[in-house]
């Protein structure tokens, strides 16, 4: 095991610690702070994080809770990590038309990062802003009613930004 928290993440872990009684509900917010460390969840990590809340809490535990949420990410990601909702409102709204642009424009397929780690394209299920599709998330922010011009306008902002 390689993995441990950063200085910052022992610190909030320590906060966090007394305010779950329920130890299983500390694996979400362990499950953030490793992947605000290291940019995705792997195995090392969860394992740290079973071994730091311990029992009752297994490894299985975390692996199951990681692997249903998909706002983990399973592997390195890009610096702008795009992720396109593709449910039925955003679908109908266009949501293909924007997955497809920014994937055009990035040279990459869904689920791919750009060679430079600069830009990741997913498609994720329902991001909880249904009504202002189609959505993406772009790290921390939302962007909604997007259109194929508005994403480009966006990736050539943040690619602007380095
Ligand atoms: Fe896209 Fe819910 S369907 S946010």
């Amino acid at each position: 095991m390689s993995y441990q928290f950063s200085k910052e993440s022992e610190v909030r872990f320590q906060k966090l610690v007394p305010q779950f009684p329920n130890k299983r509900s500390l694996i979400l917010p362990c499950l953030f702070l490793l992947q605000k460390d290291q940019g995705f969840v792997d195995k090392d990590g969860m394992e740290y994080i079973a071994n730091r809340i311990g029992a009752p809490v297994s490894l299985a535990h975390v692996h199951g809770v990681a692997t249903f949420y998909t706002m983990y990410n399973k592997k390195p990601v890009g610096k702008y990590h795009i992720q396109i909702c593709a449910n039925i409102s955003c679908y109908l709204a266009g949501s293909d038309v924007v997955t497809e642009t920014a994937c055009k424009k990035l040279g990459i397929r869904p689920g791919e990062t750009k060679e430079d780690k600069s830009f990741t394209v997913e498609e994720v299920q329902c991001l909880g802003a249904c009504g202002f599709g189609p959505v993406a998330q772009i790290n921390e922010s939302y962007y909604e009613h997007l259109d194929a011009e508005k994403i480009e306008q966006i990736i050539d902002q943040l690619a602007k930004q380095g």
